[in-house]
């Protein structure tokens, strides 16, 4: 069969509710054209991130009846620790209440001021907190990633020859190297087995560890299933086990490819640096069995970690992303290539190219998405990561991207559909998308809290 469904069926429904253009133009007004700022209710399809917004299945939610909550030793945490354990096999498993919180925790206990930080590209959180722990976030993506429309399989591999000549020079200012799969910032797009094994090779000829960002690694797992050599006939869960044999540790968002609506872990085979993680756990997440999420959290990410692995699910994730990119490809809208697994990002500059830099074209499509047809997206691009000069000018990021990332196992193929034939009407009319300004731009992360204008 050629037609690929949902492997799974429908058991619990949430309502969301359509509005006028009119409702949406003062909405958006209100929230002074940031898109975080709007209530939810207010969005009819809402791809602002696949963080925390995925569905639960029948057995998570039945695992979240088994929740055991006791303080210490909870037999959840167990449950928790073994499900970790069988994927990404470190000796250490430590759970904390999200990404950021992982990321938080091993710089305090790691990374010193004036430290180097090598990635492929750094999410904007990780970034945020090298810079916090005073050290610098380098990212060394191959040059391929920089085209939008270069089409290399694995356009998240890091660049491992500028890695080495980092390292050469400054590796006793590196506590540990980074890799990020998928490659969030840049694309959703996969690393190869290949660039780990030998990312690996590297850091060991300079002694510095090599951690995984493990947000979305089964979906990075599944990229190598399809277009590496030699992993056609292994499993993801086999594939996913030899990325992380490359690595001495892994952070992890759990609120994507563990399907949680929160959770995090920190694995690593380090005792001295778990002794160090584990102590400044307890000062603010909470005691080493928990980490500052519930019992029933635990279950449920244990459960996910399990089912993200099955063949029939990554299949139908990668391939009902791929349809949105290549529907809208039809359509000629400016798209980054090729399609990541988690989201879809549309080019920013090139779909608003009346705009320049400083009207923020990227910012200004996803007001203009929400406004036309209630779809609310993310920009990743001039507002997250431009940053002001000292002599006043800016220096804007190579590309300014929207990305439109799909929750797990929430919309249908006639929600995307609706997304795509939104999209293209939008296009055939960019020209009157108007630009913005900033009237407030905080200087860490920015995008989630600026306000705009819209330009006269
Ligand atoms: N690393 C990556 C690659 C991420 O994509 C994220 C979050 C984090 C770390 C931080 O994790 O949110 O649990 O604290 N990404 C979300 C997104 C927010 O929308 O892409 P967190």
């Amino acid at each position: 069969m050629k037609t690929i469904i949902e492997p799974f069926r429908i058991k619990v429904v949430e309502p969301i509710r359509m509005t006028t253009r009119e409702e949406r133009q003062r909405k958006i007004a209100e929230a002074e054209y940031n898109p975080f700022r709007l209530k939810a209710e207010d969005v009819l399809i809402d791809l602002l991130t696949d963080s925390g917004t995925g569905a639960m299945s029948t057995h998570q939610w039945a695992g979240v009846m088994e929740g055991d909550e006791s303080y210490a030793g909870a037999r959840s945490f167990f449950r928790f620790e073994a499900s970790v354990k069988s994927v990404f096999g470190h000796k250490h498993v430590i759970p904390t209440h999200q990404g950021r919180a992982s990321e938080r925790l091993l710089c305090a206990a790691v990374v010193k001021p004036g430290d180097v930080i090598p990635g492929n590209t750094h999410f904007d959180t990780t970034r945020a907190n090298i810079e916090a722990s005073h050290a610098e976030a380098v990212d060394l993506p191959i040059p391929e990633a920089r085209d939008p429309e270069n089409l290399h399989p694995f356009k998240g591999n890091m660049d491992l020859q500028k890695l080495e000549d980092l390292l050469n020079k400054e590796h006793h200012r590196v506590p540990f190297v980074l890799i990020t799969a998928t490659n969030n910032s840049g694309g959703g797009q996969p690393v190869s087995m290949a660039n780990l094994r030998e990312a690996k090779k590297v850091c060991d000829a300079f002694g510095v560890p090599l951690f995984l960002d493990a947000a979305r690694f089964a979906e990075n797992a599944y990229f190598i299933k399809l277009r590496e050599p030699g992993y056609q006939d292994k499993t993801p869960r086999e594939i996913a086990q030899e990325m992380f044999s490359y690595t001495d540790g892994a952070l992890m968002s759990m609120k994507k490819d563990a399907f949680g609506n929160i959770g995090g872990v920190i694995s690593l085979n380090s005792d001295a640096w778990a002794e160090k993680i584990r102590t400044l756990l307890i000062l603010t997440e909470g005691f080493v069995t928990y980490g500052g999420l519930a019992g029933r959290d635990l279950e449920a990410l244990a459960i996910g970690l399990e089912e993200v692995l099955e063949e029939d699910y990554l299949r139908y994730r990668i391939a009902s992303t791929a349809y949105v990119g290549q529907h809208l490809d039809e359509l000629g809208v400016p798209l980054l290539k090729p399609f990541g697994g988690h989201a879809i990002y549309l080019d920013g500059r090139r779909f608003c190219q009346h705009l320049p830099d400083e009207q923020l074209p990227g910012w200004a499509l996803s007001v203009a998405l929400y406004e036309h047809a209630g779809i609310r997206a993310c920009e990743i691009g001039n507002v997250m990561f431009g940053k002001k000069l000292p002599d006043g000018s800016w220096q804007w990021p190579a590309l300014d991207l929207v990305r439109l990332a799909i929750p797990r196992r929430v919309y249908t193929q006639s929600h995307m559909d609706y997304v795509v034939e939104a999209i293209g009407e939008l296009y055939q009319q960019r020209q009157s998308i108007p630009g913005l300004e900033f009237v407030y731009r905080p200087d860490v992360l920015p995008h989630f809290s600026a306000r705009f204008r819209l330009r006269s």
